[in-house]
C-alpha cells in the first residue's frame, strides 16, 4: 500500500477508536462527538448553541436569569437554527425553576442540565417525568453517588480550572476520585480542557465526553463583545484567577475570571465594607449584601457591553489556549483531530 493510503488507513482506525472511546457520551447526547458546549450566561444563546450542535457537538442554552417566556422564545429560536440535539441549563436556585422545567418539557427539550447546586427530588422528578434526560453537576464523589442513585441520567464533574462559578478541587483530582467509581451513568468532564489529546486522556480514564466553555466563548459565533473575545486571545492561564475573599465572616462565592480593574476594586470594596461593619455602621447582613451586590450585572456588562475593565470577564485557565477567534466547527474539528493524532502517534 502507498504511504499516503497507509496513513489514511491508520487515521480511519484511529477515528474509529475515538468513536468507541466516547460512544457512550455520543449515544447519550445523540451527537457525532461527545463534546458539550458548557452553558455560559449571556454567551450561550441561540447562535452559539446552534453552531455547536450543527458542528456535531452538543450546545446548551444558559437560562441564567431568564424568565419562562424568554426561555421559551430562546428554545424556539435555537430550534429554528438547528435540527440537531441541544440542551438547556437551569440554575437550581432560580425562583421560577418549576416553570422553567415546564417550559423545557413542553418544548420537548431532550436534556436538562441542573446547575448551581444539588437539585431537589421534586426537580429531578419533574424533568424525568416530563421525558427529558437529567444532567447534574457532581462536586464530590459522595454527591456523585447520591445523584446517580436519585435519578441523574448523567453527571458533569467540573474542576476548579473552569471559568465562572467554581468548586475548590481541580479536574485532575475529581477525575481520579470519581471516574473509576461511577460506572452506571455517563460522566462528562469539564474545566481547563483546551486540547483534544487532554480530552482523550480523560476518555481513557472513563469519561464519557468533555464539556468546554472558554474556548467556545471566543468563537466567531459567540455573541460576546469583540473586546471580551480579544481579552481572551491576549490572556494566558495565569490571568484567569478566582475571586478573592478578604474575611471568613463574609463569604465570597469563588468565580474564575480575568483579573482587571473590577477585581482590584472588589478587594477595596470588601475592605471598606468590613470597616463599615466594624464601626457599627452596617449590620452583618447588610455588609454581606453589600459584598454580594458588587458584581450584580457585571457579567452582562463585560460580555454584552464590552466593559472588560469594570465588568466580570469570566474565563477558565484554558483561556491560555485561546490564540485566535475561530468558527465553532473549526474548534471542534481541531479538538477531534488532536485526539486522533495522539492515537496515531501511539500506534506508530
Ligand atoms: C463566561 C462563562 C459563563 C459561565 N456561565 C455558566 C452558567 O451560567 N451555568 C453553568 O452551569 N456554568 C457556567 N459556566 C461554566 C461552563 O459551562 C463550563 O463548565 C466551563 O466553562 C468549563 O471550563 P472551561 O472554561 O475551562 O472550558 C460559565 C463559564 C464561563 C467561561
Amino acid at each position: 500500500m502507498p504511504p499516503d493510503a497507509l496513513l489514511a488507513d491508520h487515521e480511519v482506525t484511529a477515528r474509529a477508536q475515538l468513536d468507541r472511546l466516547w460512544a457512550r457520551g455520543r449515544e447519550f447526547l445523540g451527537t457525532e462527538f461527545a463534546i458539550l458546549g458548557g452553558a455560559m450566561s449571556w454567551v450561550s444563546e441561540r447562535h452559539l448553541v446552534s453552531a455547536i450542535s450543527n458542528a456535531g457537538g452538543f450546545g446548551v442554552i444558559a437560562c441564567g436569569s431568564m424568565g419562562p417566556d424568554l426561555l421559551a422564545r430562546e428554545i424556539e429560536a435555537t430550534k429554528a437554527l438547528t435540527g440537531k440535539p441541544f440542551g438547556v441549563n437551569l440554575i437550581t436556585m432560580h425562583p421560577q425553576l418549576d416553570d422553567l422545567i415546564r417550559v423545557c418539557i413542553e418544548a420537548r427539550v431532550g436534556h436538562v442540565v441542573l446547575a448551581g447546586g444539588i437539585p431537589s427530588g421534586a426537580a429531578v422528578r419533574a424533568v424525568k417525568d416530563g421525558g427529558a434526560k437529567l444532567i447534574a453537576f457532581a462536586p464530590a464523589l459522595v454527591l456523585a453517588k447520591r445523584l446517580a442513585r436519585t435519578g441523574a441520567d448523567a453527571l458533569v464533574i467540573e474542576g476548579s480550572e473552569a471559568g465562572g462559578h467554581i468548586g475548590p478541587v481541580s479536574l485532575t483530582v475529581l477525575a481520579q476520585e470519581i471516574l473509576p467509581q461511577i460506572r452506571d451513568i455517563p460522566v462528562f468532564v469539564a474545566g481547563g480542557l483546551g486540547r483534544g489529546d487532554a480530552i482523550l486522556g480523560m476518555l481513557e480514564m472513563g469519561a464519557a465526553g468533555a464539556q468546554l466553555g472558554t474556548r467556545f466563548a471566543a468563537s466567531s459565533e459567540s455573541i460576546a463583545h469583540d473586546r471580551y473575545k480579544a481579552a481572551f486571545v491576549r490572556a494566558s492561564a495565569r490571568d484567569a484567577l478566582p475571586s478573592v475573599q478578604l474575611d471568613d465572616r463574609f463569604p465570597v462565592i469563588p468565580v474564575r475570571g480575568l483579573v482587571n480593574e473590577g477585581t482590584k476594586r472588589f478587594l477595596v470594596h470588601q475592605a471598606e465594607t468590613l470597616r463599615r461593619f466594624q464601626s457599627g455602621e452596617l449590620t452583618k447582613e447588610a455588609a454581606q449584601l453589600e459584598i454580594e451586590h458588587f458584581w450584580a450585572g457585571a457579567l452582562r456588562r463585560a460580555v454584552i457591553d464590552g466593559d472588560i475593565e469594570g465588568g466580570s470577564v469570566m474565563a477558565g485557565q484554558s483561556v491560555g489556549m485561546v490564540t485566535q477567534i475561530q468558527p465553532t466547527a473549526v474548534i471542534i474539528a481541531e479538538l477531534v483531530d488532536q485526539a486522533v493524532q495522539a492515537l496515531l502517534r501511539r500506534a506508530a
